[in-house]
């Protein structure tokens, strides 16, 4: 195929992952992400991978000016929007107690607002091309973590968002869907390794019945799958790409988690 795809949080991550499938589709892509060095370095390689299909811009999502950038560039490109991937995320922590109002709107408007608003104002290029959009969830808007209450709220909203604008845009063939993943590795086993304790390691796979987490690309598959004609009648739908772990009974994964532990001779919070 060759259409135009504009992905967030492209410069790194699921969202790289997902600009490189999209590429490997024969799609051009609009790569935006906030952080410029690493949104020049991504381009450069994806451009020597896929000359001449692949701009960028950075731009802040955080404020309607850097959604103002993100439409001009997207205007720019060699065709009208036909797919939107609404991947860039805040993922700042923080509990009832220690979150300000100011973080909580923030990490809303990047994670909610800014989807919405992109899609508003590409909305002529999506009415044209009977496009559609894929926004990026988690797992947690459903199945919220201790210690980051915007964070869960905002992909609760995410789910909430894509069915709403389902609903309201499909009179004009656009769909628009989501995918929840869970745990994802995006710079592989390495730095999982400094990211995560050995006993995080060893127990988190515990939770999903596939007895692993995810890589960058499990995500990018399903997403350029949802945006493709092969899932033209689907919209509305928030997909768990978690490998089983949305399902698992939480007694069997503790039970799975104790015993693993014990198998390493290890304590919780060692
Ligand atoms: N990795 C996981 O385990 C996991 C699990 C569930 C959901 N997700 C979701 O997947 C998406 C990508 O996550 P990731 O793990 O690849 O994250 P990441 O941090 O590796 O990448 C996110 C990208 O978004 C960019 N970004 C952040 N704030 C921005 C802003 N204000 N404006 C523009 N760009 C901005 C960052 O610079 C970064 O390049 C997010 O929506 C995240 O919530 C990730």
């Amino acid at each position: 195929m060759n259409r135009c795809v504009v992905v967030t949080g492209a410069a790194h991550g699921i969202g790289e992952a997902i600009a490189r499938t999209f590429l490997a589709s024969g799609d051009s892509v609009l790569l935006v992400d906030v952080n410029d060095q690493l949104l020049q370095a991504t381009t450069t390689q994806l451009n020597s991978e896929y000359p001449n299909k692949v701009s960028c811009v950075v731009a802040d999502l955080s404020s309607p000016d850097g959604i103002e950038q993100v439409i001009a560039a997207a205007k720019l490109l060699p065709g009208s929007v036909s797919c939107i991937v609404n991947n860039a995320a805040d993922q700042t922590p923080g509990t009832t107690a220690s979150t300000s109002i100011e973080q909580f709107q923030r990490t809303m408007f990047i994670n909610v607002s800014a989807p919405f608003l992109l899609v508003q104002g590409l909305l002529d290029d999506l009415i044209k091309t009977q496009g559609n959009v894929v926004n990026v969830g988690s797992l947690v808007g459903n199945q919220p973590i201790p210690g980051r209450v915007a964070y869960n709220t905002s992909k609760a909203a995410v789910a909430g968002l894509t069915r709403s604008l389902a609903v309201d845009l499909g009179k004009h063939g656009i769909r628009v869907n989501a995918v929840a993943p869970g745990h994802i590795m995006t710079d592989g086993e390495e730095k999982w390794k400094t990211v995560y304790s050995d006993f995080q390691q060893r127990v988190f796979p515990t939770s999903y019945a596939l007895g692993r987490v995810g890589h960058a690309e499990e995500v990018a598959t399903v997403v350029v799958f949802l945006a493709s004609p092969a899932a033209k009648f689907i919209t509305g739908i928030t997909l768990p790409i978690d490998g089983g772990m949305s399902i698992l009974c939480p007694e069997t994964a503790s039970f799975t988690a104790a015993s693993v532990a014990q198998s390493y001779g290890l304590n919780e919070g060692t």
